[in-house]
């Protein structure tokens, strides 16, 4: 079964994407060609611009709506248990298996296969599902009954796996089966026409989770996000305008309650030294560092809260605060 996630309900589809960018309006118009066919979809686009959410509203806004919308994230796929997963195994099929298991293709039988952060699969990985993406049949473990589904599938990944390709970490023929068509998200920097449209939707819908009435965003308070280069893309500027909203007393979110990391703390007054000049431009990844420090360091070092507050797992957390020793 579609294990429920933070997306919520089934209810997202296409209608509820509005852009006034070009280059956003592209995908929107591929993304909707791609509801009318049974094509493979790839979706690219850096973390937070919105990959996961596309993948299920082409799924809620295709032909398929009614069936099963199914991901797993190829990153946590295990190789011991990874044909049990895909695939599905009988009852007794090896130790432990202690009932018939139907595996993530079988489940999405009739609906959509959602194969999430698809660039991180092992080879032995990517090997299966060919296997199982070419012929369109699969056996159970344990079972020598072939079987078929009539899956659709949709796979992300921030990483640009057309490189990948190149530098044969990623097979080429598995690259042609799942990218029928490809989407390329732009990142939130890059959509400044969108940006104050987007951040008010935020504003609404996070003072609509923690019960609160915010008219909207002060000139300033808007200016400080523009200026803003949102590495983390949409799930930072919702991270962002959800602590503004609780920090905000009244009904208007002004730039004190915008906290950025890297921005100077102009509240301070006079007496605080000036803002240093703009350095050499910041590595995304530099400025991501910075930004879980900060994120831990605000929390008091609490990872479970700093990672709810950063929108990422737990999990995420930690291979993130691995990465900074
Ligand atoms: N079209 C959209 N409009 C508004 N917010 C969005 C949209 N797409 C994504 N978001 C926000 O950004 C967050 C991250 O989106 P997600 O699809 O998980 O990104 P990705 O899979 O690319 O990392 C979502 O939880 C949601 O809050
Ligand atoms: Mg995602």
């Amino acid at each position: 079964m579609t294990r429920a996630n933070h997306l919520g309900s089934g209810h997202l589809t296409l209608d509820r994407f509005e852009t006034s960018d070009s280059a956003m309006a592209r995908c929107l118009a591929m993304a909707r060609s791609a509801c009318r066919t049974d094509l493979p979809i790839l979706i690219l686009g850096e973390s937070g611009t919105g990959k996961t959410f596309l993948a299920r509203a082409i799924h809620n806004s295709s032909r398929r709506a009614s069936g099963p919308f199914v991901s797993f994230n190829a990153a946590a796929l295990s190789d011991t248990l990874l044909d049990s997963q895909l695939f599905g195994h009988e009852k007794g099929a090896f130790t432990g298996a202690q009932k018939q298991v139907r595996g993530k293709f079988e489940q999405a039988d009739g609906g959509t296969l959602f194969i999430d952060e698809i660039a991180d699969m092992s080879a032995l990985a990517q090997a299966k599902i060919l296997r199982a993406v070419e012929c369109g049949e699969f056996e159970r473990l344990g079972s020598e009954v072939l079987r078929d589904a009539d899956v659709r599938l949709i796979s992300a990944t921030h990483y640009p796996l057309a490189k990948f390709v190149n530098s044969a970490q990623f097979r080429t023929d598995l690259f042609y089966r799942i990218a029928g068509l490809t989407v390329t998200l732009p990142p939130l920097r890059e959509r400044p026409t969108d940006l104050r449209v987007l951040a008010a939707a935020a504003v609404q819908s996070a003072a609509r989770s923690q019960g609160r009435v915010i008219v909207g965003l002060t000139e300033g308070a808007v200016q400080a996000l523009v200026t803003y280069a949102w590495p983390g893309n949409l799930r930072e500027l919702d991270q962002v305008i959800h602590a503004a909203v609780a920090l905000t007393e009244g009904e208007v979110i002004d730039e004190r309650a915008i906290l950025l990391p890297g921005a100077a703390d102009e509240s301070a007054g006079p007496s605080s030294p000036p803002a240093p000049r703009p350095g050499p431009v910041q590595s995304l990844r530099s400025l991501e560092q910075a930004h879980v420090r900060q994120a831990l360091a605000a929390l008091g070092g609490n990872k479970t809260r700093a990672a709810q507050a950063l929108g990422v797992s737990r999990s995420t957390l930690e291979r993130k605060l691995a990465a900074l020793k």
